[in-house]
């Protein structure tokens, strides 16, 4: 079944190369995807997707895009354009360095390094966190965290291994260890966002932007959980790292509806008219695929997990794919950007169809991701 829904993604994917020519995917209207030059956190999925079909068909149509994308990153790095944000770990990570890990090009290696150089920039000592938007000394934003930023954290952990040069992950150690403790209940569960005292460096309290209440669980953010730490635990071997995904996962798939498919916040009221998030169970299949990759072969959870990574995929494909639909432009239907907010509840996502890829790719190859 896995190769079937990934042999229809890249069908797609490859028809969308001439759709969105040089422009970038970020969430759908209609169900046509809206464009734009390069300035969203999202633009590097498309990257990453076409990365990711090239080294499925080894077809030179999808190298070649995917190297164009390149240079589009290149140009936004050297005029800062929209990187004033915790993003440019999404952003860089499946673009330069997904380049760089391919084809091992020394331009695309250079260009990550610079890319976490200024994601290093962003980390406060004051609260020993990364900034996650805004800039810094910002009223609003300046002491603020965000779940999402787990997943920014392995540029930085990267960088570190491949310069030698140990600010970068000591900075994104901090930025794990205060997540874990200020983000993640005791109950597993986990805030979207975290507020400082930026001067002081002092708790404040927990709250969220996209989720359903301060304190509730938007099952997006508890899925950035999930797979970030599950990847701080793949850099830096501690294993509480390693412990705080497994349970944010166990929290994860305790509590999903019978089509194994994610509402949009675990809080909020289930009606007929309860926005899904298939992104978030995509990116949850990919997280909990990397944490069965360093859990012990007869750890007392394993069937558990992967019985959750079948009966999630299983239900994405069945239930929220267009295979079927071979005009689609996108590959998952229902994901929410921010139903709170009111942006995009039900629509395509590009970050939603990158993790449906990622993961086919995981379960059909065994492949590591970009990461
Ligand atoms: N990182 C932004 C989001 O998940 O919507």
């Amino acid at each position: 079944m896995w190769n079937l829904a990934m042999e229809d993604a890249v069908a797609k994917t490859r028809s969308n190369i001439g759709r969105f020519g040089p422009l970038f995917p970020h969430v759908s209207n209609n169900d046509v995807y809206a464009l734009n030059d390069n300035r969203a956190w999202t633009a590097g999925f498309w990257p990453g997707m076409l990365w990711l079909c090239y080294e499925y068909t080894k077809d030179e149509t999808f190298l070649t895009a995917a190297r164009n994308t390149t240079e589009s990153f290149r140009d936004r790095l050297a005029q800062r354009k929209a990187l004033n944000t915790h993003d440019i770990g999404f952003l860089y990570t499946l673009s330069a360095k997904a380049h760089w890990i391919v084809l091992e090009d020394e331009f695309a290696k250079q260009m990550t390094i610079d890319a976490a150089d200024l994601l290093l920039a962003r980390f406060r000592p004051q609260t020993g966190i990364i900034q996650a938007w805004g800039s810094e000394g910002d009223e609003e934003y300046g002491g603020r965290m965000i779940i999402d930023c787990m997943m920014n954290l392995p540029l930085l952990y990267w960088a570190s291994e491949i310069t030698g040069d140990r600010r970068y992950s000591d900075a994104a150690v901090q930025h794990a260890d205060k997540s874990r403790r200020f983000l993640i209940r005791g109950d597993d569960s986990s805030y979207h966002t975290f507020y400082f005292n930026r001067e002081t460096g002092d708790a404040i309290r927990g709250g969220t932007h996209q989720g359903y209440a301060d304190g509730s669980t938007w099952t997006r953010g508890q899925a950035w959980g999930i797979y970030g730490f599950a990847l701080s635990y793949r850099y830096t071997r501690n294993p509480l790292y390693l412990e705080t995904s497994l349970r944010m996962a166990r929290y994860f798939l305790e509590r999903l509806p019978e089509d194994f498919v994610a509402y949009w916040d675990f809080d909020a009221p289930v009606n007929a008219d309860t926005k899904r998030d298939s992104s978030a169970s995509a990116i949850t299949v990919c997280g909990i695929l990397e944490l069965l990759g360093h859990l012990p072969i007869d750890h007392a959870e394993r069937d558990f997990l992967e019985d959750g990574v079948h009966c999630s995929m299983t239900g994405l494909i069945r239930h929220y794919s267009t295979i079927g639909k071979p005009d689609a432009q996108g590959l998952l239907e229902r994901g929410s950007y921010s139903v709170r907010g009111g942006a995009s509840p039900d629509d395509y996502m590009i970050w939603g169809d990158y993790y449906y890829m990622e993961a086919l790719m995981r379960l059909e190859q065994g492949h590591p991701a970009y990461w």
